[in-house]
């Protein structure tokens, strides 16, 4: 049986309101706009995701590509952190948390029984809201993942990723003279660069942003907003964020939440211009949230 992905596709359904030029109407839940791509890195198909009985996402499909920063907005408690938790099964770490659907990594079913977390999060890396960085030296919060994963065959190997990293992520000159003093003793700022320095360490493939600038400054924000740009010639990055104009500056694609559903996926700046979707133009005109 065909599913309703393939039915999608297919243009069969493609318009939820089939004849009618204006928006889809608020009841209606089933995502509009371009949600899959050619070749996919992520293929999420009918994702449900419960605490205990109470529902947080609902059948949400997804792709996303190679080498894209997309955006994911909507109102608070819409679901957004808890999808970019399903991405490399850190709902795994809350009691209550079930997971269900599909969600492959190329053709790997990320939810297989067997399949080893630790290096599913090398391979899909996360950067939270607020710094965490180890209560550690600079260097050894950015040497940790290369030295459990076992990346580097001696000390000078391992040096130059530390040096790699922290200059990918605009750091290195900053701290390259203090490369033993704690993490924690950097500004905000520096300590999400750093963050993200300890996630690229590692050579992931994705990495989930949940709101990584959200407690910096302009100044820091900007600096972490070019980073972004120069780190999607090597990764996928999929970053949550409360800012439209941040999403506008930084995306090739966004999606809209609502309460669980996803509402619309789209080009970001059509999104954002010529929304499809009567809640996605009701979020983005600041009728709702
Ligand atoms: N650990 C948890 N236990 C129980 N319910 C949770 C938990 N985390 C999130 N929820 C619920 O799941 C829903 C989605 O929450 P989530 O944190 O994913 O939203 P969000 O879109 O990231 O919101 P925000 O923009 O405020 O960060 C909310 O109703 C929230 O109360
Ligand atoms: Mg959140």
């Amino acid at each position: 049986m065909k599913s309703e992905y393939d039915r999608y596709r297919a243009g069969s359904d493609s318009d939820p309101q089939p004849g009618r030029s204006r928006l889809v109407d608020r009841e209606i839940r089933q995502t509009v706009g371009e949600f899959w791509v050619d070749k996919p890195r992520l293929r999420c198909r009918d994702v449900n995701v419960f605490y205990g009985t109470k529902p947080a996402i609902n059948r949400v499909s997804i792709d996303i590509g190679s080498n894209e920063v997309i955006a994911m907005i909507g109102p608070s408690g819409c679901g957004k952190s808890t999808f970019l938790r399903c991405l490399n099964r850190m709902n795994d770490t809350i009691d209550s948390c079930r997971v269900s659907g599909t969600i492959m990594l190329d053709d790997e079913d990320i939810n297989r029984p067997g399949v080893d977390v630790v290096l599913l999060r090398s391979r899909i890396g996360m950067v939270f809201q607020k710094p965490n960085p180890f209560p550690k030296s600079i260097r050894e919060n950015v040497a940790y993942g290369p030295k459990i994963h076992g990346l580097a065959r001696n000390r000078t190997e391992l040096d130059e990723m530390v040096e790699t990293s922290l200059r990918r992520a605009g750091l290195w000159d900053e701290v390259k003279d203090r490369l033993d003093e704690p993490g924690t003793g950097l500004s905000g700022g520096q300590q999400q660069r750093l963050c993200i320095a300890r996630t690229i360490a590692v050579s992931p493939e994705v990495i989930l942003m949940d709101e990584p600038c959200s407690a910096l400054d302009p100044i820091a924000t900007a600096r972490i907003e070019d980073l972004i740009g120069e780190l999607r010639e090597n990764f996928t990055i999929i970053i949550v964020t409360h800012s439209m104009q941040q999403a506008s500056r930084i995306s090739q694609r966004t999606a809209y939440f609502h309460l669980g559903d996803l509402i619309e996926v789209a080009p970001t700046r059509r999104l954002f211009t010529n929304p499809r979707h009567q809640l996605t133009e009701d979020y983005i005109t600041g009728r709702f949230g």
